[in-house]
């Protein structure tokens, strides 16, 4: 099945819902057992389900790769907080991307920009290039759009923030442009979460998260979700979510469900320790430049403050430290809070140098085009207390520059993993 030629309507909002966000996170997909009266719902673990006569299931399920109650559950939660009628769940991130692109014809052309995560960049040019879709890569959307444009243009992926130099897109402005020419908009809202900006209200057509990260926020969960309004959007994607199989299991579905329950407590408190610790580098005579959406001196930030609940940055940085590639690895070998990972929006706060790391794959030209250098080190803020945050940055960044030599990793050997 493939996406329509035809332009495309803008679909119609969902109606309005009469709840907050923490009401919505806590409460829908959660109603009580009908049968036990359980508060928490059960995990049903069951791959299939009775049918009273042939083609006639007892309850809502079939067959666990179609759906199942701990997956219709949490995906009614989300697009309750994307403001979207409908959610689908996938097995990661990554698989919501690849459905998404394989909803295209064969020839259809995409426009992205170029400061996507590593593996969206290697599906974009590695996988999907093999069933005949090409991506352009553009690292000022906004202005290029048009240009890019062709008449196989079917989608533009967008990341704002970007991953991991932290700039942001003006969704309303490109969507404006791509609806014209009856294009779909895609935006990567894993950074903020729905808590902190909502696409879809913003002109997208389609929303995705590495569920991952911090929809789910406690890193021991693998999981992607899509969640749109259109009707026909849905029919589509739910056929290839079936008919590709990368779904989530019905444990990781019910983990996440918790999971997002507390999003909002924990997307406010990264926020405000992200801002927290952008304070304590913006004034570090060992720092170059930081990349922070909430932060006054980001230069998009009256995107934020249009984009972003509350104008709010979110928990993701990024900061060019003094001292090149060298300095950037000591630094994230040197925090004793913060741990040397990849990935993001848990509770634990953790650091990575990008073009080492998440960004190794993209070539070095382009990378740097994107602003991904060698000093570059992101960060991700957890909920830990944010005064502590602040004093691992400064006793890291000291180190570094005159610090004690780091040569197994462990400085003092008093590393916390
Ligand atoms: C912004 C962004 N999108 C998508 C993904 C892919 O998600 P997953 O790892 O769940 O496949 C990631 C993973 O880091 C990401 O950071």
């Amino acid at each position: 099945m493939v996406l329509d030629h035809a332009p495309i309507e803008t679909p119609p909002r969902a109606p309005s819902p009469i709840h907050r966000f923490g009401t919505l996170a806590v409460h829908v997909g959660s109603e009580h057992d009908p049968v036990s009266g359980a508060v928490i719902e059960p995990i049903s673990l069951s791959t299939t389900f009775a049918q009273s006569a042939v083609g006639q299931p007892i309850g809502a399920h079939e067959y666990v790769r179609s759906s199942n109650p701990n997956r219709w559950n949490f995906e009614r939660c989300i697009a309750s907080l994307e403001r979207a009628k409908y959610a689908l769940a996938f097995s990661s991130g990554s698989a919501t991307t690849a459905t998404i692109l394989q909803s295209l014809a064969a020839g259809s052309h995409v426009v992205s920009v170029s400061d996507v995560y590593g593996g969206t960049h290697r599906y974009f040019t590695k996988v999907a290039s093999a069933h005949g879709v090409r991506v352009a890569f553009t690292p000022s959307i906004e202005l290029d759009i048009e240009g890019l444009i062709t008449p196989e243009t079917k989608l533009i992926w967008i990341e704002t923030p970007s991953n991991p130099t932290l700039s942001l897109v003006d969704i309303r402005a490109v969507a404006d442009i791509a609806h014209r020419s009856g294009i779909m908009v895609v935006v990567d809202n894993t950074f903020l979460s729905p808590y902190i900006q909502n696409p879809l209200e913003h002109g997208a057509d389609i929303v995705v998260h590495s569920v991952t990260k911090y929809i789910n926020g406690h890193s021991d969960v693998l999981m992607g979700v899509a969640a749109f309004n259109s009707d026909a959007l849905h029919e589509r994607l739910r056929f290839l979510q079936n008919a590709i199989g990368a779904v989530p299991s019905p444990f990781d579905c019910w983990l996440a469900h918790r999971g997002v329950k507390t999003l909002h407590l924990r997307a406010r408190e990264a926020s405000k320790n992200a801002q927290m610790v952008t304070n304590a580098l913006e004034e570090s005579p060992h720092v170059l430049a930081v990349n922070y959406p909430g932060s006054a001196s980001h230069r998009q930030r009256k995107i934020a403050l249009k984009q972003h609940r509350d104008g709010l940055g979110g928990g993701m940085l990024s900061f060019r430290i003094k001292g090149g590639k060298e300095a950037a690895e000591k630094f994230c070998q040197a925090t004793q809070i913060f741990t040397l990972a990849e990935s993001l929006g848990g509770v634990e706060s953790l650091v990575e140098v990008p073009a080492s790391m998440t960004h190794m794959g993209i070539p070095k030209d382009q990378r740097e085009a994107a602003g991904v250098f060698e000093d570059l080190v992101r960060i991700s803020c957890g909920i830990e207390d944010g005064t502590d945050l602040v004093a691992d940055v400064r006793q890291a960044l000291e180190k570094v520059v005159v610090g004690p030599k780091i040569t197994n990793g462990f400085a003092n050997g008093s590393r916390h993993t």
